[in-house]
């Protein structure tokens, strides 16, 4: 601190000189000096203009304060600084200032005249000192210029506490009338001196202490303690070692309208009862005894004679909490305050038991409390039996079946909170009475199965059921709710149950519903009609769970704004759910947020449509930060903007992708075409000769012999022909070969069956015939069917290994006609062939003739069997 001392003689001053010449740093000339001292303390001006100076916490001592803007400044703070001593006129100056707070800051000392000049102060901070707070150390000169002062707090003052011979300043506190506010440490058996009497805006009286530290010891409150703070309305005793209270200790207190006394761990029920004769002479409204129980206590029942007293005082709200309470007994609902509307009392131990069937008596109760039950830090069983057995007048402890059971709730309840709480029993079927019951919290409560229903709160509003570990949900169960606007069933275990409701049946009845919380459930799918009756959803919140597709119909939710799928583990927003989206913000101005993030989504080509939705949308997709590739690598976006360029590129990319994959595929299925034409092509024969040879056996046309044995062929032989060539056939050959030489031919004019198709008729014949004749000329080989037989027979010789067919070459052909039929080549250069006589036509050679066809019925008697095959 040396280097910042006296620098220009005007930054700092010394308080015991008052050196400083203050107008300087008012004069406009060295505004920016003054500001320099803002270097040390925060100075923030507010919108009235006037500043607000933070010196706390910044190593000052008593020779070393800073002041700024003094007739500007309005609050300094000072506090956690090691002053030690509060000089004189330390703030003389200061004639603006209001709140002034030195408070931590290593007081054993405050000068008479250290609060000089403060005229305009109102609030005062001397707490957490080691000052004296007593009429001898605290003067009427102290406080002569405190004359707007409001609150002074110096409670926490070390030296006081440890003295039983001191008491409150009353001589220098009662000049400061205009205070309001008290904050003081408790003494033992210290009272309010006659000097408050002069205090009539004193109003606020706040003896607190903390366990640790022990500011406030009180022991005992006596009648006469308060007499003289007549206008006392808050009274705070908290944590003050407090163990009995006389009777009519709060009696002068006719103002009182908030008394606390929490936190006297030996005050108990009894102990505080006794004070209940004086407070039916206040005013009191609010009462609160918040663990007025030692930590290991045993159980507390509460009687009928504690609240009695309480009956008839304006009582409205009422604090009893962490007091290890399980049980009350029935009576004492009918005497509870009759204008309380507000009671809390959570963190007991609450037992089930016929006395809760009485709590509807609480007629204007609309708030009630009951959170933490079972929940205090020494929760043992042993304590409660034990206790419970040693009530004397037996209330009819009976466990409670929950099982049509219609439980009365007083009528004016709207408010209602078992959070916290092992209630641990199954919700079976139950009737609540007549109720307006708005609010309901029953979260972490154990209540792990929902088969219900639970009929009668037509009025609720908002219900919590979140953290029950609750696995059974019937579809019932939410039937009867029908103006409820927010259900909250996260953290539970309803996946199996959801994923098991095909027709929406467990929200069907929840037309008002306006915020429905899955999240954390376990769900690893739902049907397409899940949430059917949700028409008023606003905020569907899915995240966390194990979803690996979304397909839900929501084209009903027109007032849907928040779709929350986070942390699932979707890789798309399918293609339903991105229309239906759509189709729900194009009607509406106001925005509609889809959370997306923490799943596993994709970019690839196949994902497409989707990350451009994603760009393109109307919608707010949130929580697109990163996606995984086509590689199996995770890509993170840095903001929107390159996740709209990544889009962009892959669009691209996928699109000459898809050229490519377009083109491979069909280059690859017209090589596959070819190749499949070619081998067809080339076997088409082959393939035609099968084809028809299983037709045939299929349709029962079996071959009449044996392949093996020679005989059993129906013709010897079937002629092939062209039309042109029929004559010849009909009037030579026939009568040449059946007629002169007994051989049974096929001919296709005389045998094949009318009616049949003529290719199958053709394969029947070759097949039948031991060979196949066939009359070669041009028109043979120009006529398809001829060509046909002809690829027939040749098959027939290669499939059965029989010589076949036997050529009869009719005319002078060229060969490379002859040849471009195919395989007729391999036929002719085998020669297996015979030649018609050539002079027959011209001269009539009979011989010739008759040798030609002796040979051919030679050839055609022939076993069909050649060792050489075609
Ligand atoms: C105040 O602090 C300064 C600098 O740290 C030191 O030199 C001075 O002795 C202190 N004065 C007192 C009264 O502690
Ligand atoms: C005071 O400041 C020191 C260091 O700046 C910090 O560690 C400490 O927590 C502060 N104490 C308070 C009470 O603000
Ligand atoms: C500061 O206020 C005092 C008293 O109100 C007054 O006498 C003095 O002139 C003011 N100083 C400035 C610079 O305004
Ligand atoms: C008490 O407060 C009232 C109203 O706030 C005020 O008019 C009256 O002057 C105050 N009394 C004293 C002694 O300051
Ligand atoms: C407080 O006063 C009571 C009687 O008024 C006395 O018995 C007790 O000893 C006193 N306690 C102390 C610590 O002075
Ligand atoms: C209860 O409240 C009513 C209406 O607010 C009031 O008239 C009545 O005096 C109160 N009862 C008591 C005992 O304060
Ligand atoms: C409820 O309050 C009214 C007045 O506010 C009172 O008349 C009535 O007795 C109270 N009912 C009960 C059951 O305390
Ligand atoms: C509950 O009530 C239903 C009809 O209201 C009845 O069928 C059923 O037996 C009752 N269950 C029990 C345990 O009383
Ligand atoms: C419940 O309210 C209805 C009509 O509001 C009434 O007919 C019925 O008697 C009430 N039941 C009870 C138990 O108060
Ligand atoms: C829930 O309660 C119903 C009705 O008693 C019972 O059938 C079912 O087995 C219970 N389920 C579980 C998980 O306890
Ligand atoms: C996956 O692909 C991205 C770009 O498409 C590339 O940057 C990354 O290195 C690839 N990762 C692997 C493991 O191949």
């Amino acid at each position: 601190m040396d280097s910042i001392k006296f620098r220009k003689g005007c930054y700092w001053w010394d308080l015991q000189h008052l050196l400083c010449i203050v107008m300087l740093c008012l004069s406009r000339a060295d505004v920016r000096l003054c500001q320099d001292a803002c270097d040390l303390c925060k100075c923030t001006l507010d919108n009235f203009r006037q500043w607000h100076v933070d010196c706390s916490n910044r190593s000052l001592n008593s020779s070393i304060v800073p002041t700024v803007y003094p007739n500007l400044t309005v609050s300094l703070n000072f506090s956690n600084n090691p002053i030690g001593v509060l000089l004189n006129s330390s703030f003389s100056k200061l004639h603006t200032l209001q709140i002034l707070d030195v408070s931590y800051a290593y007081l054993h000392e405050v000068e008479h005249q250290a609060f000089d000049g403060l005229y305009k102060l109102e609030f005062l901070d001397i707490s957490h000192n080691q000052l004296e707070i007593s009429n001898k150390s605290i003067s009427v000169r102290h406080v002569r210029d405190l004359m707007s002062l409001k609150v002074l707090k110096m409670n926490y003052n070390a030296k006081s506490i440890a003295r039983t011979d001191i008491c409150y300043p009353d001589e220098a506190l009662g000049r400061v009338t205009s205070l309001q506010t008290l904050f003081l440490d408790g003494l033992i058996n210290s009272t309010f001196g006659l000097g408050f009497r002069n205090l009539e805006n004193l109003t606020t009286l706040i003896l607190s202490g903390e366990k640790k530290v022990g500011h406030c010891r009180l022991d005992t409150i006596s009648s006469y303690m308060f007499k003289n703070v007549p206008h006392i309305q808050s009274l705070i005793i908290r944590e003050c070692h407090v163990e009995h209270i006389a009777e009519e200790a709060f009696s002068p207190l006719s103002n009182l309208s908030l008394l606390d006394l929490s936190g006297n761990t030996k005050l108990t029920i009894d102990g505080a009862a006794i004070s209940f004769q004086g407070l039916k002479k206040t005013s009191i409204r609010v009462l609160k005894l918040n663990n007025i129980y030692p930590d290991f206590s045993i159980g507390v029942r509460i009687k009928k004679e504690h609240i009695q007293m309480l009956r008839n005082t304006s009582i409205t709200e009422m604090e009893f909490s962490g007091n290890k309470v399980e049980i009350v007994d029935s009576q004492t609902f009918g005497v509870m305050p009759i204008n309380l509307t507000k009671l809390n009392v959570s963190r007991n131990r609450f037992l089930m038991g016929d006395y809760l069937l009485h709590a509807s008596l609480l007629k204007n109760l609309t708030s009630c409390d009951a959170s933490y039950q079972f929940f205090s830090q020494l929760n043992s069983m042993s304590f409660r039996k034990r206790d419970i057995s040693s009530f004397q007048d037996t209330t009819q402890l009976t466990m409670i079946k929950w099982i049509n059971l219609t439980i009365q709730v007083p009528e004016n309840l709207k408010v209602a909170n078992f959070s916290r709480s092992k209630l641990a029993f199954p919700v079976l079927n139950f009737r609540v009475g007549n109720n307006t019951v708005e609010y309901l919290d029953a979260s972490y409560s154990m209540l792990y199965n929902w088969t219900g229903p639970v009929v009668g709160f037509d009025s609720l509003l908002y219900l919590d059921l979140s953290n029950n570990h609750c696995s059974e949900l019937s579809f019932q169960f939410f039937d009867y709710l029908p103006r409820l606007l927010t259900l909250i069933v996260s953290n539970n275990l309803l996946g199996i149950a959801i994923s098991r409701d095909e027709d929406g049946r467990i929200f069907q009845n929840l037309n008002s519903l306006q915020h429905l919380d899955l999240s954390n459930n376990r769900i690893s799918s739902m049907n397409e009609n899940i949430f059917r009756g949700l028409v008023s959803i606003q905020t569907l919140n899915i995240s966390n769970n194990l979803l690996d597709i979304f397909l839900v119909n929501i084209d009903h939710m027109k007032n849907l704004r928040i779709l929350d799928l986070s942390q699932n583990m979707l890789q798309v927003v399918r293609y339903p759910v991105r229309i239906a989206l759509e189709s729900i913000a194009s009607k509406t101005t106001e925005k509609v947020y889809v959370n997306i993030s923490y799943n596993q989504l994709r970019c690839m080509c196949s994902t497409l449509k989707f990350m451009i939705w994603v760009r393109d949308t109307n919608t707010n997709v949130v929580g697109m930060k990163s996606c995984m590739l086509a590689n199996g690598t995770k890509t993170s976006f840095l903001n929107r903007n390159d996740m709209i360029r990544y889009i962009d590129n892959l669009d691209k990319e996928c699109m000459s992708k898809l050229g490519l994959i377009l083109g491979a595929t069909i280059g690859i299925s017209l090589a596959v075409i070819i190749v499949v034409v070619g081998i067809v092509y080339r076997y088409r024969w082959k393939l035609r000769y099968l084809y028809y040879m299983t037709m045939n056996k299929s349709k029962g046309y079996h071959p009449i012999g044996d392949p093996d044995t020679d005989n059993d062929f129906v013709y010897d032989a079937f002629i092939s022909f062209a039309d042109e060539d029929r004559e010849f056939v009909r009037d030579v050959m026939l009568k040449k070969l059946e007629h002169e030489r007994g051989m049974r031919l096929c001919v296709s004019f005389r045998d094949f069956i009318p009616g049949r198709e003529i290719a199958s008729n053709i394969i029947e014949a070759i097949h039948n015939s031991r060979k196949t004749v066939m009359l070669l000329t041009e028109n043979f080989l120009l006529s398809k069917w001829c060509v046909y037989e002809f690829q027939m027979a040749f098959q027939e010789s290669i499939h059965s290994g029989r010589d076949a067919f036997i050529v009869i070459l009719y005319e002078d052909i060229p060969t490379e006609q002859i040849y471009r039929v195919m395989d007729m080549k391999v036929v002719f250069q085998s020669n297996s062939y015979i030649e018609y006589p050539r002079v027959s036509r011209s001269d009539g050679n009979e011989q010739a003739l008759d040798m030609f066809w002796d040979r051919c019925t030679k050839s055609i008697k022939e076993s069909g069997y050649s060792t050489t095959r075609l």
